[in-house]
């Protein structure tokens, strides 16, 4: 008995080596413990940090066992430039994550292998995503009318300080549900649960059930926590095949008014030739539109409106900008972007202070690479750390500072250095960045236009700590916006 015991105990221990081995030439890291690996590491109260004490203790480029599997990390700009674009594509796949794929079988976009099918799905997505405003109107038009519903919304509550948090979701919301539906889904509360599911299902595949699901396959079909993300699914893809089926009834051809009808069009010309687009593409590619393109825009926005407050004359600065150039009356427009050299600066400065996307989406090795020296085998994660990126000392004026001067030269000219990625780069760049774009300049001009933003709450200032995850957004905030006409 005695000798069976310890035979478990050596081979737990041999498993637990060899499991942590790293291969030859392959970045160096820090041990982790059995199963978890160097998990605790993400569970302090600062993972960005402990990130960048990693990267002073061992270089740019290290490697982590998260959860049983060794994955590697970039640091700073010029190894995160290798990976998404001077060797971007040996380095444009997807690691694998059994949690996920079970249920999305590498389809859509954002979680599909580098393939001919990806590219087909993202080329056309871009394209789709360019052309669908509600109905006849553009892109542009329908983020501006947008823009107006959220001022009148906010005028509505502007009596007392209040959390925007709300209204700017509504707002991003209903851009991409026009886009993709053709509609907007305000009061329906099955959109809004699919939504609410969607964001729940990232909670739980960044957490330790998923982790559980990955390393061991065993549990896989035990009634564990991680079951309640496979329910999520089949209830979300319930309600996006019932909206599809919806769409077949009303399609008229030739005329695709929005994403969906545009994608079924697609389909039956895939039916004649060779090709991926088919139904269940959709579906993933909905989800992955809905996921990818919401809670990003949403947090962006969220912290823009608290930097504005935190620097009441970078605010200031702007609004004279925006008055000297654009007056009262005129229309605003995208390409005013180039007329407003300042405000860009300081929308371009909260994305860099921020980087809501802190590791971006973790990529892989479709083959054997190098990198910088080190041996990569084919399938290997490699997550890129934007946030270090963004505070790289090599790259930037202002490193550690909020300063919209990092994105301004000595004219007072616009300039975007090589290392603003916020939107990642090279063949995986984010496929909304365009959108997103518009959106962040739109929305945030037309609201410095309007109001005069201000911390209410004397007693303590506003506090810029981000809360970590896939996506950072800032604590719950309430701030007073006046109508500038009335308090100037
Ligand atoms: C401020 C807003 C946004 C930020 C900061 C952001 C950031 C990112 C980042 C960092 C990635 C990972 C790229 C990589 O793998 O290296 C990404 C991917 C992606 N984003 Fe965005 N995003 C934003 C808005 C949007 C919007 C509005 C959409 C959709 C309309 C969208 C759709 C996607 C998709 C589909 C991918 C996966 C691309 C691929 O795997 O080929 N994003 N985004």
């Amino acid at each position: 008995m005695a000798i069976l015991s310890w035979l478990i105990v050596l081979s737990l221990l041999f498993l637990y080596l060899w499991k942590n081995q790293r291969p030859k030439g392959f970045p160096p890291g820090p041990w982790g413990l059995p199963l978890i690996g160097n998990l605790l590491q993400f569970s302090k109260k600062d993972p960005l940090k402990v990130l960048d004490q990693l990267a002073q203790k061992y270089g740019p480029i290290f490697s982590l066992n998260i959860g049983g599997t060794l994955a590697v990390f970039t640091h700073g700009f010029p190894s995160v430039k290798e990976v998404l674009v001077t060797k971007g594509t040996e380095f444009a796949g997807r690691p694998d994550n059994p949690i996920v794929d079970d249920i999305v079988k590498k389809k859509g976009i954002v979680t599909a292998s580098y393939s001919q099918t990806w590219k087909e799905q993202r080329r056309l997505s871009l394209m789709f995503l360019r052309n669908f405003g509600l109905g006849k109107k553009s892109v542009e038009e329908k983020i501006l009318q947008e823009a107006s519903y959220l001022i009148e919304a906010i005028a509505e509550n502007s009596d007392s300080p209040f959390d925007p948090h709300p209204f700017l979701k509504t707002a991003v919301i209903n851009i991409m549900s026009s886009i993709l539906f053709g509609k907007h889904f305000e009061n329906d509360s099955s959109f809004n649960t699919a939504l609410d599911l969607i964001h729940q299902s990232i909670e739980i595949m960044m957490g330790p059930w998923a982790m559980l699901y990955n390393a061991v396959p065993l549990v896989r079909r035990l009634p564990l926590p991680h079951q309640r993300m496979a329910r999520n699914a089949h209830k979300v893809l319930a309600f996006l095949e019932k909206e599809v089926e919806e769409h077949k009834r009303t399609l008229i051809p030739g005329e695709s008014q929005n994403f969906i009808d545009a994608y079924l069009e697609e389909i039956k010309k895939a039916e004649r030739k060779a090709s991926s687009f088919e139904e269940e593409q959709l579906l993933i590619l909905l989800v992955d539109l809905l996921s990818a393109g919401s809670q990003t825009m949403i947090a962006t926005l969220w912290w823009a409106l608290l930097y504005l407050v935190a620097f009441p004359e970078v605010q200031e600065k702007c609004q004279k900008e925006i008055d000297a150039i654009l007056g009262s009356n005129s229309n605003l427009q995208c390409e005013d972007r180039e007329k407003l050299p300042y405000t860009n600066a300081v929308i371009h400065e909260i994305q860099r202070c921020t980087t809501v996307g802190p590791l971006g989406v973790p990529h892989a090795s479709i083959q054997n690479a190098k990198l910088c020296g080190y041996q990569i085998p084919k399938g290997t994660a490699i997550f890129t750390n934007l946030h270090s990126v963004h505070h790289d000392e090599s790259q930037w004026k202002f490193p550690h500072e909020f300063n919209p001067s990092n994105f301004l030269n000595a004219k007072g000219e616009f300039v975007k250095p090589e290392a603003f990625l916020p939107f990642s780069a090279g063949p995986r760049v984010c496929l909304g960045e365009n959108l997103a774009r518009m959106e962040l300049f739109l929305f945030l001009t037309t609201i410095l236009r309007n109001f005069r933003l201000s911390w209410p709450d004397k007693s303590q200032a506003p506090d810029l700590t981000p809360k970590f995850g896939p996506t950072q957004f800032p604590s719950s905030f309430k701030i007073s916006m006046k109508d500038r006409q009335e308090s100037d």
